[in-house]
């Protein structure tokens, strides 16, 4: 009888360890990603320095341009352009509320920072993410906390500025 007991609780333990190192993996993991984030993020202001440097010469093909989508090179080039027609960017106005709240990550105008790429994304599907994220359905602490100040009335509006944001600069760069 004793045996089985002893047995029973070294099987026992034996799980508690198996999901104990399991947690710790993706503890691992997470720290991983994070990293992994601010180092994109570092790569990006170099490259936002390279642009700004040779903003006066002739475009260079910026060497670290790791997109292989072809829309995502459009929005690239077209984003390119309109940095040299100073006088365009004045085209390019948001709301008070999507700069102060959502710019700082997702860029100015969407074309994503640490957040992902928002331009090109349709009212209805930026509105359903934006329910699901501060309904929690959808989990991103960064997002759902961010998003439980606003009200429906906001994130309605958002989602349809954020859906007019290609077609802005598609009418920017013409
Ligand atoms: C602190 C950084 C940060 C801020 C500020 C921020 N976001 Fe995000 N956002 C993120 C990250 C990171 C993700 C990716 C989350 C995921 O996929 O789980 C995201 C995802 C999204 C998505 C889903 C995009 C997709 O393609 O899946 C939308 C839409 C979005 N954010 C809109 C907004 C809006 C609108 C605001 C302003 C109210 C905002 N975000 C502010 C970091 C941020």
């Amino acid at each position: 009888m004793i045996k089985i007991i002893i047995a029973a609780i070294a099987t026992l333990l034996a799980i508690w360890a198996s999901v104990y190192m399991i947690g710790l993996d993706s503890e691992v993991h997470k720290l991983d990603k994070i990293s992994k984030l601010i180092k994109s993020t570092a790569m990006e202001d170099k490259k936002i320095k390279v642009e700004q440097t040779t903003i006066k010469s002739t475009p260079v093909q910026s060497a670290q341009t790791t997109s292989t989508n072809t829309k995502d090179k459009e929005i690239e080039d077209k984003l390119k352009a309109l940095k040299e027609k100073a006088g365009n960017i004045a085209a390019f106005k948001v709301s008070t509320l999507y700069k102060k709240n959502c710019s700082s990550c997702h860029g100015n105008i969407g074309q994503g920072i640490i957040g992902p790429k928002l331009m090109g994304q349709s009212e209805e599907v930026i509105l359903k993410d934006l329910q699901d994220f501060k309904s929690g359905k959808r989990k991103n602490y960064v997002m759902y906390g961010l998003l439980s100040k606003l009200k429906e009335e906001q994130l309605q509006s958002l989602a349809k500025e954020i859906g007019t944001f290609q077609a802005k600069l598609d009418e920017a760069t013409k």
